[in-house]
């Protein structure tokens, strides 16, 4: 084992870094407060190359590896979710779909603007009765020999109304339960579409997160990827990667937090010394340390094998469960270290509590991760 990074992904970690902790910091708290999406702060992550990092540079992406994208999305999700959320829907469950399942036409037409970063995309699995049973797809795709008309309604879709290109999962043949389900890449201005209101979360408030309705929406036939009835393993296949995403904004959400506890608390005096000297803190802060440090090396592995080519399915689904639930108990120890300041907005852990929370239900709440990941020991012992 190798636990030496290479001097490119040391530029990357460096180059993320250096974003957040400048330009993303400045005004977090006001795009939190007013849920204003960070507009210029996507064109820049475009520029930076981070929206298509995984991408073939053939296809205008950066080339760059899983392990790289770990490190990027850490430091982004350090300070802003909200951003780290939309680069890794874009790259690993948009990007990705269409560069491993797509045909050239579809990687020509629409994964090049992707990776460029000059669409943004998104990935309309979830439903109002089919999030983790997933399988339960209510929105119609009915194939009319050239093209598809879709109607249903889809819930909670990261990047729902700044998307230019969607990734619809869709039921064309319902007796066939999910070996009828496909998967269509529709031009979010189709007629047909509406975007429901914004929904005002309780973290990552920033991003934007909405409903999209279609109302026979017709697509054509070429922006199905995969064979008739691929949709749902194409979902599954994607989100194995998707999950490494979340994975490591978790564990940045984590990081985050502790850096800002280990700082307060050398700074902080109570009871005639800093509050680092009384066990009491330095406890926690140890603790803290050995969960981070386990949820990057879990991000890292799972990385490393996705990168190897070799099957990744398990450890991502470790790595999300367990990096957000330490995200949970990192970000609510730092609020308690921080005591009263904690709770306000200027100390910055309260925000990085609630975007924790969301880690623990997207892209397959950790029920689901512990599901996939007992189903597979279960299968071999
Ligand atoms: N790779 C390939 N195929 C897979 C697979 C995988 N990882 N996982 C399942 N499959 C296949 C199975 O082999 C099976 O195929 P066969 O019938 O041919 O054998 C088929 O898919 C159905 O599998 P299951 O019977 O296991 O399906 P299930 O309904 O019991 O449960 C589940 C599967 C793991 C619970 C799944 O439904 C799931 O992951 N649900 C959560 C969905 C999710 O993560 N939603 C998040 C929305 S996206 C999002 O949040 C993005 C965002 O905006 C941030």
């Amino acid at each position: 084992m190798n636990f030496e990074f290479t001097e490119e992904q040391l530029m990357i970690q460096q180059s993320a870094r250096d974003y957040a902790q400048r330009e993303l910091i400045k005004d977090v708290i006001e795009r939190d407060t007013h849920a204003i999406y960070p507009t210029e702060h996507v064109k820049a992550m475009a520029e930076l190359g981070f929206l298509g990092m995984l991408v073939d540079p053939k296809y205008d992406g950066g080339g760059m590896d899983t392990v790289s994208y770990v490190l990027a999305m850490e430091e982004i999700s350090k300070v802003d979710s909200s951003v780290s959320v939309i680069m890794s829907v874009n790259n690993s469950l948009v990007c990705y779909g269409i560069e491993k399942f797509g045909t050239e036409e579809q990687k020509e037409k629409f994964l090049k603007p992707l990776a460029r970063g000059e669409k943004i995309g998104a990935f309309l699995l979830s439903e109002p009765e089919a999030g983790s049973d997933a399988t339960s797809q209510r929105t119609t795709a009915e194939d009319m020999g050239d093209h598809y008309l879709v109607n249903g309604t889809k819930n909670w879709i990261t990047n729902g109304n700044s998307a230019g290109t969607y990734l619809v999962i869709a039921q064309t043949h319902k007796e066939k339960g999910h070996k009828g389900i496909n998967v269509l890449i529709v031009d979010r201005n189709s007629p047909g579409i509406t975007i429901g209101p914004h929904e005002d979360k309780m973290g990552m408030r920033s991003s934007d997160t909405h409903s999209v309705m279609f109302n026979d929406v017709k697509v054509p036939k070429e922006n199905r990827i995969g064979e008739d009835g691929f949709g749902f393993k194409f979902a599954m296949k994607t989100l194995e990667g998707g999950r490494i995403g979340i994975a490591a904004q978790a564990l940045g959400i984590a990081s985050g937090a502790f850096e800002r506890a280990v700082k307060y608390s050398k700074e902080r005096k109570a009871f005639g010394t800093e509050i680092a000297n009384h066990q009491s803190v330095a406890f926690k802060l140890a603790d803290m340390a050995v969960k981070i440090e386990n949820a990057r090396n879990l991000c890292l592995k799972a990385a490393w094998l996705k990168d190897q080519g070799q099957p990744y399915g398990y450890a991502s689904a470790m790595a999300k469960y367990y990096a957000a639930e330490i995200a949970m108990e990192v970000t609510t120890e730092a609020v308690q270290i921080h005591g009263g300041y904690g709770y306000v907005k200027e100390y910055h852990v309260e925000r990085l509590m609630r975007e924790a929370k969301l880690t623990q239900i997207y892209e397959g709440t950790s029920e689901i991760q512990q599901i996939v990941i007992s189903r597979q020991i279960l299968s071999e012992f």
